[in-house]
């Protein structure tokens, strides 16, 4: 028998019946779709905090016992057995690729890293010191005025190859911005490198040398890009979402995601605990600073904790923890004043009851900045990456909104609380 669940007006004595949809794994769903036309009344749910966008079969997540899946995989399988490709291929595909599917799809990407001449000229249109995230914006956005070939959103084969042109392109647009910032000559792809490699590679070889890219530092960029490639419907894929559900294009759509990750309370974090660190500066604030993020009346937040859906560990977070060890060994940097204030902070934290009873967890962007800054990527960086990585997921998530029957454009209702309707008066006789 079909589940459902009831609603009363208590005041009329009114009811109705709602089914209960059950998905594979985690909490059912309460199917709303008819609520207004058959109640009259509108759901409220600022944030959505209790309210599920849509369907999918990409990632699961259990925020209270800290579990993140793909297609099924768990995270730490897939971080630790699996490159970035593989799993992007997995997010796309609903498959790990066999050992043919997976050199096609690396050949495929690999012929799309490199950007159109006339790039060189938005790049120029920026000031040197501009956000990254600003110039990712905007040239993100900009791609879509170079292909017209590929912009019909219902052809397959345009969502196909506007899809690998973007995971492809992300790594050369974001890697140039710094380039940019620096006033050194762009770097080109390399066809004989992987995804995290040529990343690397683009951002910190020069034309006047060789440059190799450490493979240790190249396996742990590679391991992050996996970390953050997706998470369900968090605020920028939500925005993916809503921006195609109107049938823009791919290229704008993503970045309608890049400005929504940019944000300190979403993707902007990685960034802004690194700040937040270089304030604290001494082991010996923390206290201060705990005291400062339970006071009600100081909007002050610990960066990089807390989370909406996680009320557990992160379990990125303790990969990226992991991570963070491997890459300071490898470049041999012994003590890392920052690294030591995080660990004493998430100690400190993780022990206070404030954090407790509120369920407050390091999440993936706590260590994230401390092994960007070893590996000599500047703060302004920090987020690009995470957008870099994230496209995967956003571009998957935007191809399974499209081929889903049930999808709509998106056009959430209101509780109008404003002034009701009252007569106009003429300027002359306002007071
Ligand atoms: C990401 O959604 C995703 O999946 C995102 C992400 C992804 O991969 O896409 O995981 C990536 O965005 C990670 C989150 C990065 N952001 C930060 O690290 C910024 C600091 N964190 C907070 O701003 C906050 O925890 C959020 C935004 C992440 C979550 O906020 P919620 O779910 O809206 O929770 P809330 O603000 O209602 O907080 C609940 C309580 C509040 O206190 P009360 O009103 O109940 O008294 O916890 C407090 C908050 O004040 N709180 C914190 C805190 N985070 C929440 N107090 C101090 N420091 C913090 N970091």
């Amino acid at each position: 028998m079909a589940k459902t669940i009831s609603v009363k007006d208590d005041q009329t004595g009114k009811a109705w019946k709602f089914p209960v949809l059950e998905g594979t794994a985690g909490p059912d769903v309460v199917d709303i779709r008819k609520f207004y036309a058959e109640t009259d009344m509108f759901t409220y749910d600022p944030g959505f905090t209790s309210t599920g966008s849509c369907e999918s079969k990409i990632t699961f997540i259990d925020g209270d016992k800290g579990i993140l899946m793909h297609r099924g995989y768990p995270i730490e399988d897939l971080a630790e057995k699996c490159n970035f490709e593989e799993v992007a291929y997995l997010l796309l595909f609903g498959e790990l690729p066999t050992e043919k599917q997976y050199k096609q799809f690396e050949r495929d990407i690999t012929y799309h890293t490199m950007l159109h001449e006339q790039f060189h000229n938005f790049y120029s249109g920026f000031r040197r010191d501009g956000h990254p995230m600003a110039i990712m914006c905007g040239v993100v956005g900009a791609l879509s005025a170079f292909y017209h070939d590929s912009l019909d959103i219902n052809n397959p084969d345009h969502r196909r190859i506007s899809t690998y042109r973007l995971i492809a392109k992300m790594p050369t647009i974001a890697a140039w911005a710094y380039k940019y910032s620096l006033g050194q000559p762009f770097i080109y792809p390399r066809n004989d490198l992987t995804y995290a490699e040529n990343f690397l590679y683009m951002m910190f070889a020069t034309p006047c040398e060789d440059y190799e890219v450490n493979p240790v530092l190249a396996k742990a960029m590679d391991r992050i890009l996996i970390l953050h490639a997706d998470h369900e419907q968090n605020a920028s894929t939500s925005t993916v979402r809503l921006a195609g559900s109107s049938g823009a294009n791919p290229f704008a759509c993503i970045a309608a995601g890049i400005a929504s990750l940019w944000g300190p309370a979403h993707g902007g974090a990685n960034e802004a605990v690194l700040t937040m660190l270089r304030e604290i500066g001494d082991k010996k604030r923390i206290p201060e600073f705990v005291k400062r993020a339970k006071d009600k009346n100081d909007n002050f937040r610990l960066m990089g904790f807390g989370h909406r859906v996680y009320k557990n560990y992160d379990p990125r977070a303790r990969i990226m923890s992991r991570t963070c060890a491997e890459v300071l060994n490898e470049l041999k940097i012994k003590n890392n004043p920052l690294l030591d204030i995080a660990m004493e902070l998430e100690r400190i934290a993780l022990e206070d009851d404030y954090f407790i009873e509120k369920k407050l967890y390091p999440n993936v962007d706590f260590y994230s900045g401390i092994i960007f800054q070893a590996m000599g990527i500047p703060v302004t960086m920090f987020t690009a990456l995470f957008a870099l990585a994230r496209t995967t997921g956003w571009v998957a998530q935007w191809q399974e909104m499209i081929e889903d029957p049930q999808q709509k454009i998106g056009r959430p209702r209101q509780l109008y609380t404003g002034q009701t309707k009252r007569k106009f008066v003429p300027m002359k006789s306002r007071k």
